[in-house]
Order: structure tokens, then sequence, then C-alpha cells
């Protein structure tokens, strides 16, 4: 990854220019990176707050030759691999990885991943898969402070934006590219268990239209979280977002 690689000052949101760059036909493994974004997105049309000279706005470009029912995987693969280079450059920083797809530090949101998928005409897909990264960020605006973190906040010492750059394109890269030869997530999902923050917890999953309840029983090998409902079956769940119930 980052072969061609796009570094700007200032732009929307790296997702729109990468989406922009695929389809104009930009290979796979292009990144866009920002020092700041004007209209940083989030999950569920949330914004991200995305001040200049603190933290990581990157999104890649992958075009994977596989099925677009594989796509979901994505996120978890992008969650290992962040949590991989976090965990190799802040040793002493207590990660974890939060499902669907961020990364969360004593409660708070570290990392969060956007990754979405485009059909082209000729019935081919391309995905884009962004990040940002709360880095050096210090104090959060008090409107986040509840919910997020960076790595500065949570260890006392300012990080290499550089530095973790690197460290999550070249793991991501490795996975990705492992990924893309397997069927399925088996290959990371002891990584993904090992390092869930919502393991074997009791959970509230919102979703567009109804919102689940039950115990976290792990992952499927296709990154659906196994919740455990009130009457003891296991319910797959695809896609929504995690809140831990008080214990
Ligand atoms: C979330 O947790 O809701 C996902 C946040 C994703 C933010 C990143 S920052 C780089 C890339 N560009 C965007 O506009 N969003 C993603």
């Amino acid at each position: 990854f980052g072969r061609n690689f796009i570094s700007l000052a200032s732009t929307d949101s790296t997702n729109l220019r990468a989406r922009a760059l695929a389809r104009d036909g930009a290979a796979e493994g292009t990144v866009v990176v920002a020092d700041s974004q004007t209209g940083g997105r989030g999950r569920m049309r949330r914004a991200w707050v995305s001040p200049a000279g603190v933290n990581l706005y990157c999104s890649i470009v992958l075009r994977p030759p596989v099925p677009s029912v594989r796509v979901p995987e994505i996120p978890l693969v992008a969650a290992a691999a962040i949590h991989e280079a976090v965990a190799a450059e802040c040793p002493d920083l207590a990660a974890f990885i939060k499902w669907p797809n961020d990364i969360i530090v004593a409660g708070r949101k570290l990392c969060g991943i956007l990754c979405e998928m485009e059909s082209e005409p000729d019935c081919t897909h391309f995905v884009v898969v962004g990040f940002g990264l709360n880095v050096n960020l210090d104090p959060a605006p008090e409107e986040l402070r509840e919910i997020a973190t960076s790595i500065a906040i949570a260890t006392g010492r300012s990080a290499s934006r550089a530095r973790l750059l690197a460290a999550v394109l070249n793991r991501f890269e490795r996975l990705y590219l492992d990924w893309r030869e397997r069927d399925d997530l088996s290959f990371i999902l002891p990584y993904l268990e090992a390092h869930a923050w919502l393991k074997g917890r009791e959970l509230k999953i919102e979703q567009f239209s109804k919102v689940l309840t039950g115990l976290e029983a792990g992952l499927s090998p296709q990154g659906h979280l196994l919740l455990r409902t009130a009457d003891g079956s296991i319910l797959p769940v695809s896609s929504g977002e995690a809140h831990l119930l008080p214990v």
C-alpha cells in the first residue's frame, strides 16, 4: 500500500477523495492522507472532527477480487492491522478492538474505521477503507471528552504520526493480501477475539430499525457478532453499533 501516495494539507474527506480517484481508475493500494479534513465523515452519517497537525486521517483504495458478500469482513481486517500497529508502536497502551470497526482505549474511541463500497458500471466493485486515528490530540474537544481519546491523552506522551502510518500500512497490506487468499476471517479470529472489547459482555446492538440485546459469544468466520439472546439461542449479527450494558 502507498506506492501511489497522495498527501494533502487539507481536504473535505480523504474517503471522498479516494473514492473519486478510484472512479478514475486509481490502483489498488492508493493511499490518501490529509493533515486536516473539513468534512470528515463517520459511520451512521456522523461527522468526524478532524483538526490539523495532531491526528491521522487516511483512506486506502482496495479492489478485492472476492464476491461482494465478503466486503463486510474488511473493516475487521483493518481493525486487526491498526490494533497490531498501535500495540507495536505504543506497547504500554491497553487498546481493544470493538466490533465491528473501532479501536478503544479506556472505554473511549482511539480510532474509527469507515469502509465504503462502490459498484462500477462493469459490475466490478472497489472499496475505500478510511481510518481516523487520534494520535496527539490533547485535550479532546469538550463535546467529545467522554467518548474520544488519543495516544497522547492515554499515555501522556506524543507519538510519531509518520511511524504509526507506516506501521498501519505495512500491517494492513500484509493482512489484506493474506485475507484475499482465504475463504473468511478464520486466520485472524484468534487475534480479534483475544483483543475484543465486547468479549463476553452484556450488549445492546442498535441497528437502523431495531435494537438487539444479549451476551457477546464470539465472532463468526464471516465477522458476524454472535449474540446469545434471552432465550439462549445464538443470533449472528452482521452490522450495527454495539453498546456495553452496565455490569
Ligand atoms: C467512525 O467511527 O464513525 C468512523 C470514522 C472514520 C473517520 C475517517 S478519517 C479518514 C476517513 N475520511 C473520512 O471522512 N472518514 C474516515
